[in-house]
Parts: C-alpha cells; structure tokens; sequence
C-alpha cells in the first residue's frame, strides 16, 4: 500500500494511504485522547467525541478517528478549540459515569482516568451535574459482571462481541440520555450462552462496566 507523508504536532510521519489520523499519530508515539475507537473498527463510531484535531487549512477540528491521513496534511493535536472540545467531551462523559474508583476494577487499566492524566481534565470537574441513572448491576453471569451505570456508550464491547466474536450477546437499548448497555433481549448476562473463557468484551472495557467477577471463595 502506498505511503503518504504528513506533519503531526512539527513530526514527520509516514503512514500508509487510508489509515486514520489517530492510529499514525499513536504509531509515532503521539498521543490523541480516545476512547471508542479501535484499528479495526470499520467503519469507525465517532461517538466519544474525545479525538478531536485540527489541520492546517480547514476550518474546523475534525475527529483523528474517522479522518485518514493525506499528503502534505498538517494536523495539530491541540489547540485552543481542540482543547474546549475535548474537555466538554468529556466533562459530557463523567457526567453519566459512576466514579466509584475505590471499588471499580478497571483500576488502573481505566481509560477515563488516561484520558483525564494526560488532556489535564479533571474526573469530576463539577461544571456538569452528575446524571445519577441508578440502573441494575448485573450479576447473573458466572464469570463477568455488567454495572451499566459506569458505561460511557463507547459501543467497543457490542462491536467485539458482534463483529469480532459473532456472539452477538450485548446491545444497547433505549435512545437519547435513557440509552444503556445491556442484551440484546434484555433478558439477564446469565441467560446467554457466551462462548467460553471469552472475555473479550471485559478486556476491551474502557471504564469497568463489564468486569471479571471475583473467582468464589471456597
Ligand atoms: S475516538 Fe474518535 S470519536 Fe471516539
């Protein structure tokens, strides 16, 4: 595949021809928040809106996630407006996550807390009210968890688990600010028939919404 050449934050980076923006500035070591994408989500969701770049000439940021590199392209992965977006992104996402870091399990594997390290933006900034859903956790499964109240609606576990695995297990229901992770029938984790020592929607989690549950004491 051919190779194009562009400028990253006054890097020079060589990607191939069609690869997004956010994947060659991760390869050349250059970091851009993101939380719903992933190299082989095609086509990509677009739905955290944490991505945001700018490049030189156009008038507006655009997502890195959904945008593929070009010849020449100029991007900057901060600025005044790239940081706004950002941080009222995800002050937005904070604002649906239960902060309950103390007993989460995504601990230090949480992507909210990388994103909130390195873009300087505070868990809880407190410019948004928390929206305190209060939905179920669910525990029926024997071996993964569900809490959907600390989903971000980033959609990585129902892509892997549709796409990737052909389970097809979880979905998300309702829409607007009711919308929340769950089965694709509602019925229970449990009632599914997952394939075996699967977990690839817990491992792809960002925020511990689906969890491996603790092995049971003897
Ligand atoms: S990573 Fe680009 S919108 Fe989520």
């Amino acid at each position: 595949m051919a190779e194009v050449t562009l400028t990253i934050d006054g890097q020079t980076v060589t990607a191939p021809e069609g690869e997004k923006l956010l994947w060659a500035a991760e390869k050349a070591g250059i970091y851009i928040p993101h939380l719903c994408a992933h190299p082989d989500r095609e086509p990509p969701f677009g739905g955290c809106r944490l991505c945001y770049v700018e490049v030189d000439g156009w008038s507006k940021p655009v997502t890195s996630c959904t945008e593929p590199v070009a010849e020449g392209m100029v991007v900057s992965t901060r600025s005044e407006r790239v940081d706004r977006l950002v941080r009222s992104g995800f002050e937005l996402l904070m604002s649906v996550h239960d902060l309950d870091c103390k007993v989460c399990p995504a601990k230090r594997d949480c992507g909210l807390r990388l994103v909130s390290r390195k873009t300087k933006v505070k868990l809880r900034s407190g410019t948004l009210p928390k929206l305190d859903r209060g939905l179920p956790i669910d525990e029926s499964h024997p071996d993964i968890g569900m809490n959907p109240n600390r989903c971000i609606l980033c959609g990585l576990c129902v892509w892997v688990c549709d796409e990737q695995v052909g389970a097809g297990v979880l979905s998300f229901a309702q829409r607007g600010l009711d919308t929340r992770l769950t089965t694709f029938d509602s019925e229970p984790l449990g009632a599914h028939d997952c394939p075996t020592d699967c977990m690839r929607c817990v491992d792809i989690c960002p925020t511990g919404a689906l969890y491996r549950k603790a092995p049971p004491t003897p």
